[in-house]
């Protein structure tokens, strides 16, 4: 195949993690014949620095002309401590999802048998997790007409039918290539938005009657996936409960360095690792590269290039068994390695095996 990949490297810790992503998608291409062809664009604080805003044309411009974006983390902390700024690095990420209508974010909930006792949870409920939150990326609060004043606002959780329908079509896809269970997540108790994504579900659940689908309230949900992860298969959800879960979910495994996400729909698809750009190791040579490499998994899984991604996801899980770590996941006494050590040690596992 013919790849073309726009990297958007972003803030922080972002361009570091974006080369290791490259150099293994490069690997990747070369032992299986596909050529890749990248493009480099701004977003975030680096683009608002440079071009004054955080999701310029010309990065939207090369998204569409891409088949695939390999994107990394935006985020500066000059701009948290800002209430008034005018923009903020990530409205730059919201445009990107609006503008690429990128519907469905994918975040898969995966534990490491070597990093179990990373978890803040017990080994027994945690051991064999293994589940996928599909969170509706542009709709819902996020999105709808708000009003900001001093005295009142407001944001309006809308969502209309065809929104809700297309994103748990892609649930059910989902549940059907994996253990053919979907738990819908809501708050139909309470909210009519929540009472619409019930009625849709409940007229959509039986097309898939391989599927079995469960309803649970939000509030629920959270409880259950730390009392109990392993109930979970495929979880659905509107885009600000997902936002909640899916942090909750990212301890469950031990480090939020390892989980990759995918966001899809209209345009061309976006990968990305669930961390954000850790500021402060912005330089340093020691943030995780692994999230991002699996991103590139995620990557080639989704024009079903499965063996390019099992290959990413063996070398990944053989660094961590030969302790090729970042120092947020080594072994006592194991050596240091850095971004780049780990990046290149993959790298080499890919081109020998
Ligand atoms: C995420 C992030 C974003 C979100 C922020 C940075 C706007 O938390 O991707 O989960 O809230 O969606
Ligand atoms: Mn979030």
């Amino acid at each position: 195949m013919d790849f073309k990949i726009a990297v958007l490297p972003g803030d922080g810790i972002g361009p570091e993690i974006s080369v290791q992503g490259v150099d293994v998608m490069s690997a990747v291409c070369e032992k299986f014949g596909h050529n890749v062809e990248y493009r480099y664009s701004l977003c975030g604080a680096d683009a608002i620095d440079k071009v004054g805003d955080p999701f310029p044309e010309a990065t939207y411009q090369d998204c569409l002309w891409a088949d695939a974006v390999l994107f990394s983390a935006v985020g500066d902390p000059k701009f948290d401590n800002d209430p008034s700024a005018k923009v903020r690095p990530e409205q730059g990420l919201l445009a990107m999802r609006k503008k690429l209508g990128l519907y469905a974010n994918i975040r898969p909930v995966e534990t490491f048998e070597c990093l179990l006792h990373m978890s803040p949870l017990r080994r027994e409920v945690v051991e064999g997790a293994d589940f996928v939150c599909i969170r509706e990326l542009t709709g819902g609060m996020y999105f709808g007409e708000k009003l900001e004043g001093t005295e009142r606002a407001f944001d309006t959780n809308a969502y209309t039918r065809a929104e809700v329908e297309r994103i748990l079509h892609v649930a059910y896809s989902y549940a059907r290539r994996r253990r053919k269970h979907i738990t819908v997540v809501d708050k139909a108790n309470v909210l009519a938005s929540s009472r619409l994504w019930r009625h849709v579900a409940k007229e959509i659940a039986p097309q898939y009657p391989d599927v079995e689908t469960d309803y649970m309230y939000v509030d629920n949900a959270a409880m259950r996936m730390i009392q109990d992860p392993r109930f979970f298969d495929v979880m659905v959800t509107e885009n600000t409960f997902g936002d909640i879960l899916t942090d909750e979910g990212s301890v469950i495994s031990g480090s939020m360095g390892l989980l990759p996400s995918a966001s899809t729909g209209e345009k061309t698809p976006v990968f990305e690792p669930i961390h954000g750009s850790w500021p402060q190791a912005k330089g340093k040579n020691i943030a995780n590269p692994l999230a991002q490499i699996l991103s590139v998994a995620m990557l080639f899984e989704y024009f079903d290039l499965t063996e390019e991604g099992n290959l990413i996801r063996r070398a990944v899980n053989a660094a961590l068994d030969a302790n090729v770590r970042t120092p947020e996941i080594q072994v006592p006494g194991g050596d240091t390695y850095g971004t780049r050590e780990v990046g290149r040690w993959i790298v080499n596992w890919i081109r020998e095996n």
